[in-house]
């Protein structure tokens, strides 16, 4: 449910209401130096829990996803943290995001642009799915965005590098479907091998046709998984267990799941196997993996699945192989071009050369990019990203960012009184670590990470004994330091 916007200050306005406070500082979740609350004393033992919940009104104290005796690190209200969720965010990413005390304003569907750049332009988090896209123009209304969720696989619907130079985080959520996809395949399987689709739709037309000609059992057959990651290691164990023989084939070399098989190399796969499947990433070695001579390696009779990326298989070439006879079946869930909406939208205009010849073949199934689309998906999607927006917000983890480096490090624990975690996102130019260990030098750093990744480089310094005056006194001079992009402290 929509919880009503509280009217957090924009930097500015941040700014001035520093005035009134006595460390001339701001509460605001992003503005640069975030005034320690009147718990944090360089002198005083936290000591435990309840102590820690003076941290946040809402959000700290018994916070089911800090883990153990891990220090919940906040500079803000968890109540401040605005969050604008679009296009009907899984109610399981919602709740992690609500239970955290933040505000959770939430919209079934993804919002015009006009409006989308009203909305974004105080929130802090924005949680989308593929429909919304964060252009150049949109992310630079956002003055206060820290993060992107985005609740689906893909993120080129963002512009990632116009975040990161901006010091916004991107998550999205890579594998949370990859169960989905591998059961659909054994789906598959089984309805090529036994003509399913045709037979279903001769029923539907009221046609009667019990054939057993070319019908087979999958059992004893050979399964060839093009791809060994994810969704190719899930669909290994299914098919072994169905009674298939597994081999695969990857360009890493891979530990077999089961009995299954690595081969050397794509064409020895082909030779070999009943069925093969393709679980590759879309890159430039995989574009037209699959065409004419591959299709000619390939067993006579043999079948074809493609639930990857529709620039895997050089579709004209498949249907030639089909309609000779060669391949006897072959199912596809991704296209070369596919609509950007339901409809009545696939047809020979969007895949021309092939796209009306395709929908005609007997024993090809036709899935509209559907693989890895269940209820269990989309939950697990909801967690994964829900969870990683919580570390990024509270503790500054960038585990599984999509374009900034991935940092990590250990919790601060309740043990440990007066330790600030310091976050320092800045440009990757030479002599920056030198300067910002300059700054930090003069504090008790316990741990310091850093990494980068292109121009944009992240680091986190976890800093004991600190006192409110030594923070804003580190923040100040990370500031002013021409690399910087963003300063965040966390205690
Ligand atoms: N249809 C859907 O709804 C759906 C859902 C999820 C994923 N996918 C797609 O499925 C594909 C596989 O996803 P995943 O999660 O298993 O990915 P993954 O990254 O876990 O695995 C991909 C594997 O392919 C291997 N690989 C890369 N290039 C190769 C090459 N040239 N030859 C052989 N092997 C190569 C990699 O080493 C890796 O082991 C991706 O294209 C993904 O986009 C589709």
């Amino acid at each position: 449910m929509a919880a009503q916007p509280q009217g957090i200050a924009s930097r500015p306005a941040a700014a001035a209401a520093a005035g009134s406070n006595p460390m001339m500082v701001s509460t605001s979740p992003t503005t640069r130096f975030h005034s320690p609350p009147s718990s944090y004393n360089a002198n005083a033992s936290f000591g435990g829990r309840s102590t820690t919940g003076s941290f946040s009104s809402t959000g700290a104290v018994g916070d089911s996803r800090v883990v153990g005796n891990a220090k919940p690190l906040k500079p803000f209200n968890s109540t401040d943290i605005k969050i604008l969720l679009l296009e009907n965010v899984n109610e399981s990413g919602r709740s992690i995001l609500t239970g955290q005390g933040y505000q959770v304003e939430h919209h079934k569907a993804s919002l015009p642009e006009a409006e989308l750049i009203e909305k974004i332009r105080d929130v802090h988090v924005i949680g989308i799915r593929s429909k919304t896209r964060l252009t150049e123009k949109v992310l630079a209304a956002a003055k206060n965005l820290l993060v992107v969720g985005c609740f689906c696989i893909g993120t080129n619907q963002v512009d990632l590098e116009y975040a990161a130079k901006n010091g916004i985080a991107v998550f999205n959520s890579p594998f949370a479907n990859s169960r989905s996809v591998a059961e659909l395949m054994i789906g598959w399987i089984i309805s090529l091998a036994r003509q399913l689709g045709d037979r279903s739709s001769e029923m539907h037309s009221g046609t009667w046709n019990k054939v057993s000609a070319r019908c087979w059992e999958i059992r004893g057959k050979t399964l060839g998984i093009v791809g060994y990651g994810h969704i190719g290691s899930q669909l290994s164990v299914l098919a072994e267990a169905m009674g298939m023989s597994v081999i695969y084939y990857d360009i890493v070399t891979l530990m077999a799941l089961g009995k299954a098989r690595q081969v050397a190399s794509l064409d020895e796969l082909l030779r070999e196997a009943d069925f093969v499947t393709l679980h590759v990433p879309a890159t430039s070695e995989t574009r037209n993996m699959i065409g004419t001579a591959q299709l000619d390696q390939m067993k006579q009779g043999s079948y074809l699945l493609n639930a990857s990326r529709g620039t895997v298989v050089d579709i004209a070439a498949l249907v030639e192989a089909l309609t000779s006879g060669k391949i006897a079946g072959a199912a596809l869930d991704v296209y070369p071009q596919e609509p950007g909406g339901n409809g009545a939208f696939f047809n020979g205009q969007l895949n021309p050369g092939w796209g009306d010849e395709l929908r005609g073949l007997k024993n090809v199934i036709l899935t509209p990019h559907i693989g890895g689309s269940t209820e269990e998906a989309q939950r697990a999607i909801g967690v994964e990203v829900g969870d990683a927006l919580v570390r990024y917000i509270n503790q500054g983890i960038t585990l599984g960012s999509v374009n900034l480096p991935e940092v990590n490090m250990r919790s601060l624990t309740l043990e440990e009184p007066n330790h600030a975690r310091v976050i320092y996102i800045h440009r990757n130019v030479p002599g920056v670590l030198r300067r910002v260990n300059e700054i930090l030098g003069d504090h008790n750093v316990d741990k310091q990470i850093t990494d980068s990744k292109g121009d944009i480089a992240y680091l986190l310094a976890d800093v004991s004994d600190v006192k409110p005056s030594d923070l804003k006194e580190i923040t100040d001079s990370l500031e002013a330091l021409s690399s910087r992009i963003l300063t965040r402290v966390l205690y």
